[in-house]
C-alpha cells in the first residue's frame, strides 16, 4: 500500500473534491496519510479565490519539495490554481509531476499511471462543460462516523461577478440529475448521516430536472434525513418557491447564507451583481416572513476598486440593519482575467491600509452583533445534532443548532443523536450549555474512534 497526503485549500467544493480524489486513488492502492513526510504522493488541492490562497499554495509546495528529495514522493497540483495557471506552475516549479483541473479527478489513476510508468509530466485540465459530465459519486463508507455530510449538486458558475475567478476556474454551470443526488443522500443515511448540506457555487440556479426548492423538499423526505442545508446562493435567483420551501418544511434548517458583497448600489453595479440593496432587502424580508427566526449570514468584500468612504459606510450600515448572524468579509484582491482586475486602474485602487482599516471596522461590528444575537439565546433550550466531542474540551460534546451555530455542551449522547441543549453562556462564535434530553437516537451507532484526518485544511 502506498500513501497519499492531500493538502486542501479553499471552499467546501474543494473539500468534497479531496474526498473524491482519495476514493479515486484507493483504486491505485493509495491510502491517506495525515503526515506529508510519510507520503509517496503529495497532492495540493488549490484555491485561487484570493491572492493569499495562491501564495499559501506556493509556500506549501516549497515545503513538500524536501519530501520529494528525501523519499522521491510524486507531487501533483489540482484544483482552481491548477486549472488557471497550469503553464506557470510547470514553468515555475520544476518538481511538480502533474497538474490536473477540477474536472479531471476521475482521471487521477490514469494520470498517475502515466507519471509512474513514463516519468513524464502530465497536464490534464480539460473542462467537461455539458450535461454529459458525470459527477463523481461519494463512497458512503468514507462518511462513516459523521452525522452530517456535504453532497455536490452542481458545479461551475454562469454569473459574471467582476471580482470572481470561479467562472474561469470551474467553467459553466452543470447540474447533477436530481435522481443521482437523492440516491447519494439515501446511501449516506445507511452509514448514519442525518444531516446533508447541498453544495454548489450557485445552488439556487440548479437545473437538474426539478427546481432547487423541489430538490430541497425531496431531500428532506429521504428516510433517515432529519436536517437539510445548502450553500451558496446568489441573491438574484432567490425565488419565491425557495422562500416557500422554508415555510413548508421544518427540516430545512433556519440558516441562509446570502452573500451581499457590498451595501452600495454603485459598487454592486461595478461588481455586476445584478441586484440593488433595496431588492436584496426585499428578498430578505420575504424570507424572514416565511421563517421569522432564520439566521442570515453573508460575504462582504471591502476595498473593491473605486469604493469610497461613503460606499463603505453603506456596507457598515447594511450590516447594522440586517443584523447578520455572521459574515465572512475579505479585502478585495485582483484576480487574473476578471473584469474588475482589468478596470482597476480606471476605477481606482483602494490603498491597502484603507482596505485593512475598513475590514477591521466591519469585523468589530459583526463581532458585536454576533455576540448580541448569541447572548439572546442564553436560557433557551435548542435542538442540536451531535457531531462528536468538543474540540476545546474532549469531555464535552459538540454540535450545531438549526442556525448553524456551534454548541459545546455537557452530555453523553452519541454522534448522530438529536438532543435538546439548555444554553447557559455564549460568545461571538459559539454557545455553551448542557444536554437536557435526547430527542432521537441515530439508526446507526457510530463508534467514537480518533479519526485519522484525511484532509489537511489551511
Ligand atoms: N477578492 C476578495 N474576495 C473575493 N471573493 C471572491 N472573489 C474575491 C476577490 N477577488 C469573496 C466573495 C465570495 C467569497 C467566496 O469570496 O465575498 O462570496
Ligand atoms: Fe477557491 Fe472558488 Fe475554487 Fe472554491 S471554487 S477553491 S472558493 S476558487
Amino acid at each position: 500500500m502506498k500513501r497519499v497526503f492531500i493538502h486542501t485549500f479553499g471552499c467546501q467544493m474543494n473539500v468534497n473534491d479531496t474526498m473524491r480524489m482519495s476514493e479515486a486513488l484507493a483504486s491505485m492502492k493509495y491510502s491517506p496519510t495525515p503526515v506529508a513526510e510519510n507520503a509517496d504522493l503529495i497532492i495540493l488541492n488549490t484555491c485561487s479565490i484570493r491572492e493569499k490562497a495562491e501564495d499559501k499554495m506556493l509556500s506549501a509546495l516549497g515545503r513538500y519539495r524536501q519530501v520529494k528529495l528525501q523519499r522521491g514522493a510524486l507531487i501533483g497540483v489540482g484544483g482552481c490554481v491548477a486549472q488557471q495557471e497550469k503553464n506557470r506552475i510547470l514553468e515555475k516549479v520544476p518538481y511538480v509531476d502533474f497538474v490536473f483541473g477540477p474536472d479531471a479527478i476521475q482521471k487521477l489513476p490514469e494520470i498517475l499511471q502515466r507519471v509512474e510508468a513514463d516519468r513524464v509530466r502530465v497536464v490534464e485540465t480539460a473542462w467537461v462543460d455539458s450535461e454529459s459530465y458525470v459527477f463523481p459519486r461519494a463512497d458512503p463508507s468514507t462518511s462513516r462516523g459523521k452525522a452530517t455530510e456535504f453532497v455536490t449538486v452542481m458545479k461551475g458558475c454562469d454569473n459574471v461577478c467582476s471580482f470572481c475567478v470561479v467562472p474561469h476556474t470551474r467553467g459553466r454551470e452543470v447540474s447533477r440529475p436530481f435522481t443521482d443526488v437523492l440516491t447519494e443522500v439515501a446511501s449516506l443515511t445507511t452509514v448514519g448521516v442525518r444531516e446533508v448540506t447541498l453544495v454548489g457555487q450557485n445552488v439556487n440556479s440548479y437545473l437538474g430536472g426539478i427546481s432547487f426548492a423541489q430538490l430541497l423538499l425531496r431531500t428532506a423526505e429521504v428516510p433517515g434525513i432529519e436536517r437539510v442545508r445548502f450553500t451558496t446562493s446568489h441573491p438574484h435567483d432567490l425565488s419565491d418557491e425557495l422562500v416557500e420551501a422554508f415555510r413548508l418544511q421544518p427540516k430545512i434548517m433556519g440558516h441562509f447564507h446570502l452573500p451581499v458583497q457590498s451595501g452600495s448600489d454603485q459598487v454592486l453595479v461595478r461588481m455586476r451583481r445584478d441586484y440593488t440593496v433595496v431588492e436584496y432587502l426585499e428578498r430578505l424580508a420575504k424570507l424572514r416572513a416565511a421563517r421569522p427566526t432564520i439566521a442570515v449570514t453573508t460575504d462582504i468584500i471591502v476595498g473593491f476598486p473605486g469604493e469610497t468612504d461613503e460606499d463603505f459606510e453603506k456596507t457598515y450600515a447594511l450590516t447594522e440593519q440586517v443584523r447578520y448572524a455572521g459574515q465572512f468579509s475579505f479585502v478585495y484582491s485582483p484576480r487574473p482575467k476578471t473584469g474588475a482586475a482589468m478596470r482597476e486602474a480606471e476605477w481606482g485602487s483602494v490603498p491597502h491600509e484603507v482596505k485593512v482599516a475598513r475590514l477591521e471596522k466591519l469585523n468589530a461590528l459583526q463581532k458585536r452583533i454576533s455576540s448580541e444575537l448569541n447572548a439572546q439565546q442564553v436560557g433557551k433550550t435548542v435542538q442540536v445534532l451531535v457531531e462528536g466531542s468538543s474540540r476545546t474540551d474532549a469531555t464535552r460534546r459538540f454540535g450545531r443548532t438549526e442556525h448553524n451555530t456551534t454548541v459545546n455542551f455537557d452530555g453523553d449522547a452519541p454522534i448522530g443523536a438529536l438532543v435538546q441543549v439548555q444554553l447557559a453562556s455564549s460568545s461571538a462564535a459559539s454557545l455553551s450549555g448542557k444536554q437536557v434530553s435526547i430527542e432521537s437516537m441515530p439508526s446507526v451507532l457510530i463508534p467514537e474512534v480518533a479519526a485519522v484526518p484525511e484532509v489537511c485544511l489551511t
